[in-house]
C-alpha cells in the first residue's frame, strides 16, 4: 500500500523519484527513502515524517549524483514509523537495496533462519529480509539471486531492487501487490501507481503476478518466475492525473471497494498457517486466551457495526459473551470490570478521540486492551496492549467500505481462534470455517461485478425521502452499516431496524413505495424475515432482499433479490454487505453527491 518509485536513465535519478514520490503523497504514508548509485556506491537517505524533509535533506534530490535509483513512501505494516524501519532495506554491506509494497508472509521464519546464519537486521520490518535473502543468495549473478529468494517467500510484493555491482540494470518483482513499468527517451521507470510516472510517459507496461524485470537505460526485459523471457504488451494510458489517482476510477470509495478482495486476503492469510490460526500479534498463550470469560467491545461508527457483528460472531463461535458499546458511551458509564474480562477497541485511523478516551478509561479500571487497528504506530495502538493490524492499507473515502471488510474479517480470526481454545467448535467444523473464509475475497469479488445491476436499481431511488434497512441478528449488524453507507454519502433519511421490532413503531413511516431493504442470510431466521417483508409489503413497501442463492422462493414475496454465493452463516455479512455498499455509493453518485468527502463528516475524528 506504500509508494515505489524507480528510475534508471540518463537524467539524474534522484530528482524524478522524489517527484514520483510526491505524485503519490495523496495515499499517505509515514516516512520516505531512497537509494541511488552514485558511480561508486549505493547512496541512501531516509527519512520519517513528510516528503518535504527527504527534500529538503538531498535539496530536492540534487545533492545525491546518479542516474540509477529506487524510492519509496512507506505506510507502516511491520513496525512503527521511524527512520529505521523507513525503506529502502540493505544487507550488511549496502551493496543490495530494496524497496517493497505488501506483506511478506513468511518473514518470521526466514529471519530466523537468516539470524542463525549470522545476519544481523536493524529493522522490524518484514522487507528487510528480502535484503538479507539476497544477499545470501547472490553469488554474482543478481538474477539468480532474485529467482531463489521469489521462491523462498510468501505473500505480497512490488520490488525495487539495485545491486551495487551492477549499476547500470535496475531490478523489479511482484506479485499481488501493483507495479508498472513504462520508458520514454530518457529512461525507464518502475512504480506502483501510474501517476508516479505518468508525467514522464503514458505508455505504461502492467507486470503480472510472478514476473520479474530487468530495466536498463534504454530498455527492458521481462521473465516469468521459470526464468523464461516473456514478451508483454505496453498500454497507453489516458486518463486525466486525477483519475490516474484513482487507478481510473470514478471515486476513492469505488476504488476502496473493489481493494476489498485484497484486503481480506491480506487480513487472513498471514494469520492462517496449516490448517489453524495464528495470531502472533496476540502475545497471549492459548491458555491465556481459554482465560477470557467476557469480551466488551467499543468502537465508532462503522467500526463500532463491525464490532456488532463480532459480538454475533463470537458469541455463536467461541461461547464467549459480548458486549458492544459506542465509545462515547462506554467512557462515561462507569463499566464495570469482571473477572477475565478483555475490552477490544476497534478503529481504523487509530486517533478516534472518543476511542482513544474509551481505551484509556478501560485501561485505569485495569481491563486488558486488544486493539483492532489500521493504522500502525497510531494512539490506540500505542497505548493497546496488543494489537491485531487489519492489513487494509490507507483509506482515502470518508465513507469507510475496505478498512470495514477488514475489521469484519479481523473478528472472525479472533472468534475462530477462541472457539478453537476453548473446545467450542470440532475439528471438522473449525475446517470447513476455515476454508468458508479463505473463498471470501474471491466471492466478494464476484458481488463487486453485479455493479451495473446494483447501479441500475439504485438510479429508481435517487428522489427517495426514507429508506430502511432490516435484518435480524447477524443480518441486524449489517443493516446498521447499509444504512450508514446509505444515508452518510447521499443524505437521504435511512434507518437501520431489528426487523422483529419493526412493528414496534417505525412501522408507521411505511408508505407507499417506500424502499425498504430487507437482510436475510441466516438460515435459522428466514421464515420469519419472510414474515417481515410480507408485513412491510402490506403496508405498500417496495421490498429488496438480499439473501442466500438457495433461497429462490424469496422472489414471491420480495420485488427485487441479490443473491449472494454460499459461505457459513457467520460469515454472510462479508458478502451482504457489497450490494449495500454499491447501493449507496450509486444512490449518491446519481444524486451527484460528494461521494469521497460527505459534508459534515470527517475520515478521522480526533475531537469528542
Ligand atoms: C468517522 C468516519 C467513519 C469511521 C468512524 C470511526 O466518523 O467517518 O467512517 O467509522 O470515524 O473511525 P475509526 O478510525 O476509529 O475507525
Amino acid at each position: 500500500m506504500c509508494g515505489i518509485v524507480g528510475y534508471i536513465g540518463e537524467k539524474q535519478a534522484a530528482p524524478v523519484i522524489l517527484d514520483g514520490l510526491s505524485r503519490l503523497e495523496y495515499r499517505g504514508y509515514d516516512s520516505a527513502g531512497i537509494a541511488v548509485f552514485d558511480g561508486e556506491a549505493i547512496n541512501y537517505k531516509k527519512s520519517i515524517g513528510r516528503l518535504k524533509v527527504l527534500e529538503n535533506l538531498t535539496r530536492g534530490g540534487l545533492d545525491m549524483p546518479g542516474f540509477c535509483g529506487i524510492g519509496h513512501t512507506r505506510w507502516a505494516t511491520h513496525g512503527v514509523p521511524s527512520n529505521e524501519n523507513a525503506h529502502p532495506h540493505f544487507n550488511q554491506k549496502e551493496t543490495i537495496s530494496v524497496v517493497h509494497n505488501g506483506i511478506i508472509e513468511n518473514y518470521l521464519q526466514l529471519k530466523k533462519y537468516l539470524e542463525k546464519k549470522g545476519y544481523v537486521f536493524v529493522s522490524e520490518t518484514d522487507t528487510e529480509v528480502l535484503a538479507h535473502l539476497l544477499d545470501y543468495y547472490y553469488k554474482g549473478n543478481p538474477m539468480e539471486a532474485i529467482f531463489r529468494m521469489l521462491r523462498r517467500v510468501e505473500g505480497s510484493y512490488a520490488l525495487g531492487i539495485l545491486f551495487a555491482e551492477h549499476p547500470d540494470t535496475l531490478f523489479a518483482a511482484r506479485k499481488d501487490s501493483p507495479l508498472v513499468v513504462g520508458q520514454n527517451e530518457e529512461g525507464c521507470f518502475i512504480a506502483s501507481d501510474v501517476p508516479a510516472i505518468l508525467k514522464y510517459t503514458r505508455k505504461v507496461t502492467y507486470v503480472d503476478n510472478q514476473e520479474i524485470v530487468k530495466l536498463h537505460a534504454s530498455h527492458m526485459h521481462f521473465y516469468n518466475i521459470d526464468e523464461e523471457e516473456i514478451q508483454k504488451e505496453p498500454v497507453l494510458i489516458d486518463w486525466d492525473a486525477n483519475a490516474a489517482e484513482k487507478a481510473g476510477y470514478e471515486h476513492f470509495m469505488l476504488k476502496e471497494m473493489y481493494e476489498q478482495p485484497k484486503t481480506v486476503t491480506d487480513t487472513i492469510s498471514p494469520r492462517i498457517r496449516k490448517g489453524d490460526i495464528q495470531i502472533e500479534e496476540l502475545h497471549m498463550s492459548d491458555e491465556e486466551l481459554a482465560a477470557v470469560r467476557k469480551i466488551h467491545i467499543v468502537a465508532c461508527g462503522s467500526a463500532y457495526h463491525a464490532g456488532v457483528t463480532g459480538k454475533y460472531v463470537i458469541e455463536r463461535l467461541a461461547r464467549i459473551p459480548v458486549e458492544v458499546d459506542l465509545a462515547s458511551e462506554f467512557r462515561y458509564r462507569d463499566p464495570i470490570l469482571e473477572e477475565g474480562a478483555m475490552v477490544i477497541v476497534i478503529s481504523q485511523s487509530g486517533e478516534t478521540a472518543d476511542t482513544l478516551a474509551a481505551l484509556r478509561e478501560a485501561k485505569k479500571r485495569g481491563f486488558q486492551i486488544l486493539g483492532i487497528v489500521n493504522v500502525v504506530g497510531s494512539s490506540i495502538a500505542r497505548e493497546a496492549d496488543n494489537v491485531l493490524y487489519t492489513w487494509a492499507g490507507p483509506e482515502i473515502a470518508v465513507a469507510t467500505t475496505k478498512a470495514y471488510s477488514a475489521q469484519l474479517t479481523a473478528l472472525y480470526l479472533l472468534a475462530m481462534k477462541f472457539a478453537k481454545v476453548r473446545g467450542t467448535v470440532g475439528n471438522e467444523e473449525f475446517a470447513r470455517l476455515l476454508n468458508c473464509l479463505e473463498r471470501l475475497p474471491y466471492q466478494i469479488e464476484r458481488l463487486l461485478n453485479t455493479k451495473e445491476q446494483i447501479q441500475k436499481f439504485a438510479n429508481r431511488y435517487l428522489a427517495a425521502k426514507d429508506i430502511f434497512f432490516i435484518g435480524r441478528g447477524i443480518d441486524y449488524a449489517i443493516s446498521l452499516e447499509g444504512s450508514l453507507k446509505l444515508k452518510e454519502i447521499s443524505y437521504i433519511h435511512s434507518e437501520a431496524y431489528a426487523a422483529g421490532e419493526l412493528k414496534h413503531g417505525t412501522i408507521s413511516l411505511i408508505e407507499d413505495g417506500t424502499l425498504v431493504t430487507a437482510v436475510s442470510t441466516q438460515p435459522e431466521l428466514y421464515q420469519k424475515m419472510v414474515s417481515n417483508i410480507v408485513e412491510v409489503k402490506a403496508r405498500g413497501a417496495f421490498v429488496m432482499a438480499v439473501t442466500g442463492e438457495d433461497n429462490r422462493e424469496i422472489e414471491r414475496a420480495a420485488d427485487y433479490v441479490v443473491y449472494i454465493p454460499e459461505t457459513a452463516p457467520v460469515f454472510a455479512n462479508s458478502l451482504a454487505i457489497i450490494p449495500l455498499q454499491l447501493f449507496g455509493y450509486y444512490v449518491a453518485v446519481g444524486r451527484g453527491c460528494d461521494v469521497d468527502k460527505p459534508r459534515n463528516l470527517a475520515k478521522s475524528v480526533t475531537v469528542e
